[in-house]
């Protein structure tokens, strides 16, 4: 079973333990709801460190008051099971007034990575995430983290994050776990029904597509247009985006660097992301 504890003081007596027994440390963020994604970013971790700390709090900072803040699944003793089969030694879950005290006045505001996409339509969301993380990663330490490309704008954010503010964690992202039907798996895949589940599957099946039309030469602009009208044929409500952009800077594509598709699209009142390779040609 990990280890527990809710307390900055308590992580650091930890870590510092750790360390003086000469041990590397990795550290996976995660709002809880714990699945297969997830777990894999804490293989990763014991396959780069010798202890590994996953971090569950649900931040509020990133969520806008329309938000899912209320309802997001909170399921701690099953995220625990998880936890002790992966072999992670140590959770870290605080309460939000120990990450939040009373009067808590600050903010990193990311720029560069977090414009457009996420940003047309969660506009707070990189500034909370960057915060929360800075947060965690000044807490604890590491000397490295797993971050998913599910989320590969947030992704190239934190990277960006520590780079800019010389944060010397290596931020290392990891493969999209999907279920066998191809959907990426989500926390938030909780909330579908069986048949926007069957929806929610086709999503990954057209980015595909545009991104072998692309790699075969296709126009990107009508690629992505066709890829736009496919999502909501498939039964989508709306599409916030389908974009092409550059893997590292996520500038726009261009046709001879790697290049990575991402979209975002509503069932019903759900929300779901998902992104996938160009390879350059
Ligand atoms: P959360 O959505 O819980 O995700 C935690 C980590 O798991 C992220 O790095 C995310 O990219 C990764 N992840 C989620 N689904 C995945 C999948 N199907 N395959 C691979 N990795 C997956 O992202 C957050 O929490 C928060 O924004 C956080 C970084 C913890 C800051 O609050």
């Amino acid at each position: 079973q990990p280890q527990v504890i809710e307390t900055v003081s308590d992580l650091r007596a930890v870590v510092r333990d750790w360390r003086s027994q000469g041990l590397s440390v990795a550290m996976v963020p995660t709002m809880g709801a714990l699945h297969d994604g997830h777990v894999s970013l804490m293989r990763i971790a014991l396959e780069r460190a010798d202890r590994c700390v996953v971090s569950i709090f649900v931040n509020p900072t990133q969520f806008a008051p329309t938000e899912d803040l209320d309802k997001y699944p909170r399921q701690l003793a099953a995220d625990l099971e998880r936890l002790a089969h992966a072999g992670v030694q140590l959770a870290f879950t605080p309460t939000a007034a120990e990450m939040y005290p009373h009067g808590f006045a600050a903010k990193i505001a990311i720029g560069g990575p977090s414009a457009g996409l996420e940003t047309d339509f969660r506009p707070t969301f990189f500034d909370g995430v960057a915060t929360v993380v800075a947060k965690l990663f000044l807490q604890a330490l590491p000397d490295c983290a797993i971050f998913g490309e599910k989320d590969y704008q947030q992704l190239c954010v934190v990277k960006k994050l520590c780079r800019d503010l010389d944060i010397p964690v290596e931020v290392i992202g990891a493969p999209t776990v999907r279920d066998a039907q191809g959907l990426a798996m989500s926390s938030r895949n909780a909330y579908l029904s069986p048949a926007e589940l069957a929806v929610g599957r086709q999503l990954n099946t057209i980015l595909r597509h545009a991104a072998s039309a692309l790699q075969l030469g296709a126009d990107p602009g009508e690629t992505l247009e066709t890829a736009r009208l496919h999502i909501l044929e498939a039964g989508f409500g709306r599409v916030d985006y389908v974009e092409a952009r550059e893997s590292d800077t996520l500038a726009p594509w261009r046709r001879d660097r790697a290049g990575r598709i991402l979209a975002a699209a509503w069932l019903g009142t759900t929300r779901l992301i998902d992104n996938i390779e160009v390879t350059g040609i």
